[in-house]
């Protein structure tokens, strides 16, 4: 998809890859609109947009939160008119500890994040997506789910892997 003049939702916006994703798509003349859970770390990212700041929109919202994303399409396009895709980012990691250590509430934080938060925005968004002539929904993974390890940390020296040499 060619992203100029597109509206792009991304969540987790307000830092990390979110942010990148958000500026960079900025830099293409997309209009942007971040969702993130954190308002100052939106406001940080609204600063570093710089003279984009008017392609740029905020939503202060927890993707865990159903009806909170159920509501969000009719805002952004009561404001914004349309929807071209949408990047679900936002995403937590468990603690880097084995299942034995790992108790229900760290699990079920990271589900409702990871899973829940994405299928939540995917379901509110796709009927509206699926009236635009061109639309996208991409959802950013880790490797971690292709290739799980032990612990969870396959690159930074999980003591139990065994070594190479
Ligand atoms: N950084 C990595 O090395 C790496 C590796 C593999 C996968 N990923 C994935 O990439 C994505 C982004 O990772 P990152 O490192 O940029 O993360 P990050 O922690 O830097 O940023 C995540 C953003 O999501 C927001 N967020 C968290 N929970 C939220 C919620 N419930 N509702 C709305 N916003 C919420 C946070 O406030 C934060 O601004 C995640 O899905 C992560 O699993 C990252």
């Amino acid at each position: 998809m060619k992203v100029q003049d597109k509206i792009i939702v991304v969540t987790g916006g307000g830092n990390g890859i979110g942010r990148e994703l958000v500026l960079n798509l900025l830099t293409r003349d997309a209009k942007v609109i971040a969702i993130d859970i954190s308002k100052s770390a939106l406001e940080e990212t609204v600063e570093l947009s710089g003279d984009k700041k008017d392609k740029l929109a905020t939503h202060i919202v927890d993707i865990t939160n159903k009806a909170a994303v159920e509501a969000l399409p009719n805002q952004i396009i009561s404001q914004h008119g349309v929807v071209d895709g949408i990047i679900n980012n936002a995403g937590i990691i468990q603690p880097f500890v084995r299942l034995k250590d790992l108790d229900y509430e760290a699990v079920e934080r990271v589900m409702n994040v990871n899973f829940y938060g994405t299928l939540y925005m995917t379901k509110a968004f796709l009927p509206h997506l699926l009236t635009r002539p061109e639309a996208h929904i991409t959802n950013i993974s880790s490797m971690g789910g292709f290739l799980p390890v032990p612990g969870g940390r396959p690159f930074m020296g999980h003591p139990r892997l065994p070594s190479s040499s």
